[in-house]
């Protein structure tokens, strides 16, 4: 049965992105997959807004950029065909808000999925270019293998950011059974 508010760390992300996006803002999609994050972020940018979406499957970019012509949002939007561990070779200005949804693609290939050196990288760029106030949100999946290993090492890692520099949140269910997903939620100083 679905609840009102606390269904899943992907809502969650979304709650706190509307917080501090606003438009003309630029912000960055790190998995765009089939395209839904980015989809939101182009109604919170604007049309004067940027949003940049990194994603290592060729084909996951195409269909999202036909979802996002068939809206006329293919101006607010550059896709690059990367790993978003390699985001700072891309974005020179900072940004407010990174969205990362890690994991695979449900349906398809499960042997693509997000791996925490490149992921740990990755967050690492993101703080460096995350504007003052600015937020990045990470939805971990640690209910398959590589998943876990993800959650271990993120959290591991996290967990000795320093404090003066952003404030890191954990949202995770507790009583769910199975791994449930967990939210991690940065916001820079
Ligand atoms: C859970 S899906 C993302 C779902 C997406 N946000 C959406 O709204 O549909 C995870 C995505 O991360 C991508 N991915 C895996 N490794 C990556 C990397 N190093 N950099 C960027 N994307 C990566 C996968 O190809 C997959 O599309």
């Amino acid at each position: 049965m679905q609840a009102k508010y606390l269904n899943r760390a992907t809502d969650l992300a979304k709650n706190l992105i509307r917080e501090v996006v606003s438009e003309k803002d630029i912000v960055v999609d790190a998995t765009v997959g089939n395209g839904n994050d980015t989809l939101f972020l182009c109604d919170l940018v604007g049309a004067e807004g940027r949003v940049i979406g990194f994603d290592v499957q060729k084909l996951a970019l195409e269909k999202t950029e036909k979802r996002l012509g068939e809206r006329n949002l293919l101006d607010r939007v550059k896709l690059i065909n990367s790993g978003h561990e390699n985001m700072k070779n891309y974005i020179e200005c900072e940004v407010s808000a990174i969205m990362f949804n890690l994991g695979y693609l449900p349906g398809n290939d499960h042997s693509i999925t997000t791996k925490y050196e490149t992921t740990l990288k990755a967050i690492m760029e993101g703080i460096d270019i995350l504007k003052k106030n600015g937020v990045m949100t990470v939805a971990i999946y640690p209910g398959h293998r590589e998943g876990m290993k993800e959650k271990e090492n993120l959290l591991d890692f996290l967990c000795t950011v320093d404090q003066r520099k952003v404030n890191v949140l954990k949202m995770e269910f507790i009583n769910q059974v199975n791994n449930p997903p967990l939210l991690i939620a940065i916001e820079k100083k």
